[in-house]
C-alpha cells in the first residue's frame, strides 16, 4: 500500500506530479485560456462583487490561504483575509453582506474549521469550501466548493493536498480575475500556461530528492532552525518550518525574512541554520540583501533558489535549485525540497514519520 517507499509521507510527496494534474485536468485547458470550475461559475457574481474575501483554515490549510491572500489581492484586486479558524470562531468576527468565506481543509472534518464556517454561515456569508475528502462535513457545509482530488492522505503530515489546494486556489482565482476584468489576456495566458508546466517542474525536483537527504545528513543535528522568505514564500518558509517541527521535532520558526531585524535576528549564531526560501521573483534584490545579513553574523545559509541564480549560490552554504517560474505559482515548486527536508531529517533521527507524537491526522477536537 506505500507503493515500494518506506512511508506514506515520501510516497505522498512523490505523487504530486500527479495529484497536482489531477487536480488540473478537466479544469485548466492553457491552449484554449479556459478554466472551468462548476462550483466558481455558479457563484461567479458573489466573487466579482466581493467587498472581502476571507480565508478560514488551520495548519498547513491556513498556509495555502495565505499564498492565496496574495495571488488573489494581485489578481482580482478584492481584500482577502486569512484567518486562524480557532481564533475567527471565538471572537465575534464582523461579516458583511456579500464577504466570501473560503474555507481551506484537507481532511474536511477540522472542528474548529468547521464550526467557524457554521457561525459565518448563520451571518448570511456565502462558504466556499475548498476540501480534498469527499463528502466531507466541511464539502456538505459549504454553499459551494471545488475538491482539491490529491486522493487519500495518509501521512499525518500534509503534503499533497497542500500543493493541490495552491492549484485549486490559483485556477479560481485567475478565473475570478478575467471575468471581473483586472488581468489582462497577455498575463492570464501566461499563468494558465505557468500553473499547466507546474507537475513536470515538480517531477523535475523530485528527481534531486536525493540532494536533499544528503543536506538533511548535515543539518540533522541543528537545535533550531530559522525559515525566512519574502512575498508568495513567506507563507512557504512558515509551511517549511512547521513540517520540520512535526516530523523531525526540531524547534523552527518561520518568517518573513525583513522581520529579523524587529528581533530574531538576536538568534542568529554559527550553530543556527537559516533556510531562505528564495526563488527568483521581485523581491529578489530584497533577500539578497538579508541573506548577507544572516552571513555577516556567522549564520549558516541554506538557500531554495532557481535553477538560473548565479548569485545566492555565492553567498550560501547550501543550495537547492528549482526550476524557473512565475512567482505566483512558485510556491508549488519551492515547498517540496523542504517537505523534503523535514522528511530525511525526521528518517535520520528514527522518528515516526508518518505518526508523529501528539499528532492525529484530522483534529475533531476544538
Ligand atoms: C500539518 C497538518 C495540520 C493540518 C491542520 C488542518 O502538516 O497536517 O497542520 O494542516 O490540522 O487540517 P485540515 O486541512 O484537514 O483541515
Amino acid at each position: 500500500e506505500k507503493g515500494g517507499y518506506d512511508h506514506f509521507m515520501i510516497k505522498e510527496i512523490h505523487e504530486q506530479p500527479h495529484t497536482i494534474q489531477d487536480c488540473l485536468r478537466g479544469r485548466l485547458d492553457p491552449a484554449a485560456g479556459t478554466i472551468t470550475m462548476a462550483g466558481v461559475e455558479n457563484h461567479l457574481q458573489q466573487l466579482i462583487n466581493a467587498p472581502r474575501i476571507i480565508m478560514v483554515a488551520c495548519g498547513t490549510s491556513w498556509h495555502a490561504g495565505l499564498v492565496a491572500e496574495y495571488v488573489f489581492e494581485e489578481l482580482c484586486r478584492i481584500p482577502v483575509e486569512v484567518e486562524y479558524a480557532s481564533e475567527f470562531r471565538y471572537r465575534n468576527p464582523i461579516i458583511h453582506k456579500g464577504d466570501v468565506i473560503i474555507a481551506i481543509s484537507q481532511s474536511g472534518e477540522t472542528a474548529d474549521t468547521l464550526v467557524a464556517i457554521d457561525r459565518a454561515k448563520e451571518q448570511g456569508a456565502t462558504i466556499f469550501g475548498i476540501v480534498n475528502a469527499v463528502g466531507s462535513s466541511i464539502a456538505r457545509l459549504s454553499h459551494a466548493g471545488a475538491y482539491t482530488h490529491a486522493g487519500p492522505e495518509i501521512g499525518v503530515a500534509s503534503t499533497k493536498a497542500f500543493t493541490a489546494q495552491l492549484a485549486v486556489l490559483t485556477m479560481m482565482a485567475l478565473k475570478v480575475a478575467a471575468a471581473k476584468g483586472t488581468i489582462d489576456v497577455k498575463r492570464y495566458q501566461h499563468l494558465c500556461a505557468e500553473l499547466a508546466a507546474i507537475p513536470e517542474k515538480v517531477a523535475l525536483v523530485l528527481q534531486k530528492a536525493a540532494d536533499v537527504k544528503k543536506i538533511a545528513a548535515r543539518y540533522k543535528d541543528a537545535r533550531d532552525f530559522l525559515y525566512l522568505g519574502r512575498g508568495y514564500n513567506f507563507p512557504v518558509a512558515l509551511e517549511g518550518a512547521l513540517k520540520l517541527k512535526e516530523i523531525s521535532y526540531i524547534h523552527a520558526e518561520g518568517y518573513p525574512a525583513a522581520e529579523m531585524k524587529h528581533g530574531p535576528i538576536a538568534l542568529v549564531d554559527d550553530q543556527l541554520p537559516v533556510v531562505f526560501v528564495a526563488t527568483k521573483d521581485s523581491y529578489h534584490e530584497k533577500i539578497v540583501s538579508n541573506i548577507q545579513e544572516i552571513k555577516a553574523r556567522k549564520g549558516i545559509v541554506l538557500a531554495i533558489t532557481s535553477e538560473s541564480d548565479e548569485v545566492i549560490p555565492a553567498m550560501a552554504d547550501d543550495v537547492f535549485a528549482v526550476p524557473e517560474a512565475d512567482e505566483i505559482v512558485a510556491p508549488m515548486l519551492s515547498v517540496i525540497p523542504l517537505q523534503l527536508l523535514s522528511y530525511y531529517v525526521g528518517v535520520a533521527k528514527g522518528f515516526d514519520v508518518d505518526k508523529p507524537r501528539n499528532l492525529a491526522k484530522s483534529v475533531t477536537v476544538e
